[in-house]
């Protein structure tokens, strides 16, 4: 007998010394093993109905899309996420879905998608699909059903509180000032919406929900999509007991409403039904509100998602006045020592929700806006994640003027300023600051060329041309060697002829610098430095002897030489350079 426990005890060290090892190789192998397409890509957002109109109907289109692909092959970009295109009563611009598996006749035919895809896959593009299922538009058959009596077999789809328990306990609404709750008198009861009441949220606790949106997701899988963006997925799951939360949560709401804990079983499932059958991947809008959470969502081990992008950048820098250099480095900085070891994020400046990425971070005076933004792009295409850019950004358009609530067509601007309104606010200070920092001043139409509504249309653009475009436009800057997009087009050479700065480590240098942010970026033998002045007045900065610069070693340059002396350096405004530390 005691020979027998000695044997299994024996065999139990064994054993558990080859896991042990196991995981130890497992762990030394992951960042070779974890390189993948998706991390080695560089974004281009697309904004559909901004991009390029084919029909004169004021909106832009596939076929629009399909025109310029060669454009979109030209940056170097090699994926593309394309905002909603499905039906859709555009309550929110499509983020209101009434069928997820057609399209919406402004942007063309299922047969000119197919097409569009088509062109970006012989091109070598990937094609990211905006999956918008934490909620549906009330106009979907779904919620058509669902609110048409109690017993409907689709009243389960959705999120109901029946009038005779009273009123519902307080949610918050991202886009309506009243509240979270819609009360609906067919069946005398609520229904609650995250977003505008329009958005009725989805019930992700009803497993029949979950498989529509597996069906759903597979049906564009099958038609070769690459990837999925999981619009404000963070919501998606709720405590269905529909606890009260203390007042004033909503200034916290993501801490109440986001990631909460049946979420992640959820992408496990979605994990295994979906992503896993396709050369996939997908990106959860949201990221939680804390590092662990956002972790677990991205941890290869735990086949949930495979990137997540947080929003600590845009939230800092609602005003300009809202954050410092300093700040912004922290930001990013603790960020990526998160993800060092594990998961993976994307790196965004502006987006769809965002103004424009010059305006809110760099100098959008016609003084210093093309070396700004190319200082903002050397930036994005430099860090670790992978790199999103918007839309025109590759071009440095600006943030159009709009100081009056009636220039605006966005529900997110005008629930916002129906509630500075009835809270008695100061209107001008909060135009002022919807001006700087609204998402609608970044959807203006892109500008191809000098001609009349910048060749975007020939009929009458839905949102008015920035002013702006007879300088800032895509036929200007093919010529000019030194544009913000032929600077665009070498930046992302840069970084496909060095996958040090797709998988390198990060190092912050001097975070104290008021001016300049200095980092480095290092694998195997290579190590870069990259340089970058945020102001519009030159800055020193002293490197010690182990980032001594050489200028023959300069990848990339906004101006023609640097002023570099060993390891003294003074950049000029907004000057960005990537030196190679060899
Ligand atoms: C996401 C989208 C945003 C939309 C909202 C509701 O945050 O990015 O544009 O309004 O979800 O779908």
């Amino acid at each position: 007998m005691t020979r027998f426990l000695i044997a299994f005890t024996i065999m139990a060290l064994i054993v558990s010394c080859a896991e042990q090892k196991k995981k130890e190789e497992k762990q030394m192998d992951k960042p070779l093993t974890s390189r993948t397409w998706w991390k080695e890509g560089i974004l281009y957002q697309i904004y559909p109905q901004s991009f390029k109109d084919t029909d004169g109907d004021g909106f832009g289109d596939f076929r629009g899309v399909i025109k310029n692909l060669d454009y979109l092959e030209s940056l170097g970009i090699n994926m593309v996420w394309m905002n909603p295109f499905f039906k859709s009563p555009l309550v929110d611009n499509g983020y209101d879905v009434s069928d997820y598996r057609a399209i919406h006749p402004r942007f063309g035919t299922m047969e000119d998608f197919d097409a569009m895809l088509a062109g970006m896959h012989e091109r070598g593009i990937k094609f990211v699909l905006d999956v918008v299922v934490n909620h549906s538009s009330i106009e979907h058959d779904w919620f058509k059903q669902s609110r048409s009596s109690r017993d409907n077999p689709y009243r389960d789809y959705y999120h109901w509180w029946p009038a005779e328990k009273g009123e519902p306990p307080y949610r918050h609404s991202l886009f309506d000032p009243e509240g979270g709750w819609d009360y609906d008198e067919k069946t005398n009861a609520y229904y609650l919406h995250t977003f505008a009441e329009e958005q009725p949220d989805l019930n992700w606790e009803n497993p029949k929900v979950r498989q529509e949106v597996y069906d759903l997701m597979k049906f564009w899988a099958e038609k070769g999509v690459d990837g999925f963006r999981m619009d404000a997925f963070q919501f998606a799951s709720k405590d269905t007991t529909y606890p009260e939360f203390p007042e004033g949560h909503e200034k916290d709401f993501i801490k109440w409403y986001g990631l909460r804990p049946q979420l992640h079983g959820y992408l496990n499932e979605m994990y295994h039904e979906v992503i896993s059958k396709y050369d996939v991947f997908a990106v959860a809008e949201g990221a939680g509100s804390t590092f662990e959470d956002a972790h677990k969502l991205v941890d290869a081990d735990r086949d949930e998602l495979q990137m997540a992008y947080h929003f600590e950048t845009v939230d800092i820098s609602r005003t300009p006045e809202g954050y410092t250099l300093a700040e912004f480095k922290e930001v990013f900085t603790r960020w990526d020592k998160a993800f060092a070891e594990e998961g993976w994020i994307a790196i965004f400046l502006s987006n769809h929700d965002n103004s424009r990425m010059v305006s809110r971070f760099g100098n959008d005076s016609p003084e210093f806006r093309t070396v700004s933004t190319q200082m903002l792009n050397t930036f994005l295409l430099s860090m670790r994640g992978t790199p999103y850019t918007y839309y025109g950004d590759e071009l440095g358009m600006t943030n159009m003027d709009m100081p009056t609530i009636e220039e605006y067509v966005d529900i997110d601007a005008k629930g916002k300023y129906q509630a500075a309104l009835s809270k008695g606010e100061d209107l001008d200070a909060f135009m002022e600051e919807l001006n700087y920092s609204s998402r609608e001043n970044g959807r203006t139409p892109m500008q191809w060329d000098a001609t009349e509504n910048a060749g975007f249309t020939s009929g009458t653009p839905w949102k008015k041309v920035n002013p702006n475009y007879t300088e800032i436009n895509v036929a200007a800057q093919e010529k000019d060697p030194n544009s913000v997009l032929s600077h665009f087009k070498k930046m992302t050479k840069v970084r496909k002829n060095n996958p040090v700065l797709v998988y390198g480590n990060y190092t912050l240098l001097q975070p104290e610098h008021e001016e300049i942010y200095a980092f480095t970026r290092e694998l195997d033998n290579e190590k870069l430095i990259i340089l970058l002045n945020f102001s519009e007045t030159e800055s020193e900065i002293n490197l010690g002897e182990a980032e001594a610069v050489h200028s023959d070693n300069i990848l990339i340059n906004n101006y023609d030489s640097l002023n570099a002396e060993a390891s003294s350096i003074n950049l000029k405004p907004y000057q960005a350079v990537v030196i190679s530390l060899k």
